[in-house]
């Protein structure tokens, strides 16, 4: 019988920076197996779909992906096999075949059972046992900089929002392996970190809650070697005046802020739970302008929520105006699988999402190349 762990594989990644982050660590799990990567998935026996589902497109280009392959292992993991798993595609076509599912919280047991190939095949998945040396860094495709996950999951419950469901409720990772982590990226001539977690500013440790995300952006800048700390997604609910100081004073910590808005509508903002206000977060920004004048602003937008008027609309992009985001990322609302606002319903005609994402790109353009002159 050929020996399995001689197989090689290609890990596909899908969707945000964490899952780039799980993949990374899955394929230092997978050479450690003795599997060999791939780097394209034509040469290889096994393929690793690292998934994401919080978008529909995001799931359609994965089944249509799969789709395509012929003569292989297929592995789904990640958000998607979760949603799979947990029944959130019924109806709905998956894929011709899928070998095994992992959710993400079973991705650190993905290179033991693709080795021992124990009993999971078209079914349900079987966690192996947890590599015990497993990291918890890993460096981004550019090399230049080490991502730590410092929370897995997210309990905010955003009405639209798919995550808390595939994975999780947020679980942070303890303050001392954080640190540690840290310092291992150093060792290997890394400079720069980027602290990855779905709601990273709600950061405590678990075994000590004083241990919060300022302390740990402090302690972390304290450390010899690491000369930049970024960090993604902060909520905009939940940034102290202690960030904001350190990001003001602190040389080390980005100056390029990602704080997701959705909407610039009251009503819309509150039916997506996000839990502040337009107005909550024009006064956020003008605080982090005032305390760092030279902060970069970036933002995703939600647009087609149920319920998103004509006027709705037009308060995003006043809002897009008076804040003056240095980029956007816009998405056309879709409905995701249990989540709350999948009762909702989606009123807001495909057509119309469209035309008002094309709309949106058009106010940033504008509103950039206002700001450049
Ligand atoms: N429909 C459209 N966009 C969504 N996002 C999250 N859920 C949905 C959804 N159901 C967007 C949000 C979030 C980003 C990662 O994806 O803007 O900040
Ligand atoms: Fe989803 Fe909201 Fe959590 Fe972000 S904060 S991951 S949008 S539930």
């Amino acid at each position: 019988m050929e020996d399995k762990k001689s197989q090689r594989v290609y890990v596909k990644t899908y969707g945000c920076q964490m899952n780039f982050h799980d993949s990374g660590i899955l394929r230092e799990g997978l050479k450690k197996k003795g599997f060999s990567i791939s780097s394209s998935a034509a040469e290889a026996d096994i393929i690793i779909f690292n998934t994401c589902s919080v978008r529909e497109h995001a799931e359609q280009k994965v089944f249509s992906d799969i789709g395509r392959v012929k003569g292989k292992t297929v592995v789904l993991a990640g958000c998607l096999a979760t949603q799979v798993v947990k029944g959130g595609r019924k109806g709905k076509k998956t894929a011709p075949r899928l070998d095994f599912y992992f959710t993400p919280a079973e991705l650190n047991s993905i290179p033991d059972i693709l080795a021992g190939g124990a009993g999971t095949r078209n079914g349900l998945p079987q966690p192996g046992s947890k590599n015990p040396d497993d990291a918890s860094f890993n460096r981004d495709i550019s090399e230049k900089t080490g991502t730590i996950k410092i929370s897995e999951g997210c309990g905010n419950f955003c009405s639209y929002c798919i995550v808390p469901y595939v994975r999780g409720t947020e679980k942070p990772v303890l303050f001392d392996e954080i640190i540690n982590s840290a310092k291992k990226i150093v060792k290997e001539g890394i400079n720069d970190i980027l602290l990855l977690g779905q709601n990273v500013n709600s950061y405590h440790s678990p075994d000590d809650p004083g241990k919060d995300f300022s302390y740990l952006l402090k302690s972390l800048s304290e450390i010899k070697g690491i000369k930049k700390i970024g960090f993604i997604s902060p909520h905009p609910r939940d940034f102290n005046d202690k960030v904001i100081g350190l990001i003001a004073g602190n040389d080390k910590i980005s100056k390029s802020i990602h704080l997701p808005l959705q909407s610039g509508s009251d009503k819309i903002l509150s039916s997506m739970k996000r839990g502040y206000t337009s107005k909550d977060y024009i006064a956020l920004a003008e605080r982090l302008r005032k305390a760092c004048p030279d902060i970069t602003l970036s933002t995703d937008i939600i647009v087609g929520f149920p319920g998103e008027t004509d006027e709705d609309f037009n308060m995003t992009l006043s809002l897009l105006e008076k804040i003056g985001f240095n980029s956007i990322f816009g998405f056309k609302y879709s409905v995701r699988p249990f989540t709350e606002a999948s009762n909702f319903p989606d009123d807001v005609p495909l057509e119309k999402k469209k035309e008002r994402l094309q709309v949106l790109f058009e106010k940033q353009n504008m509103i950039v190349n206002k700001n450049r002159i």
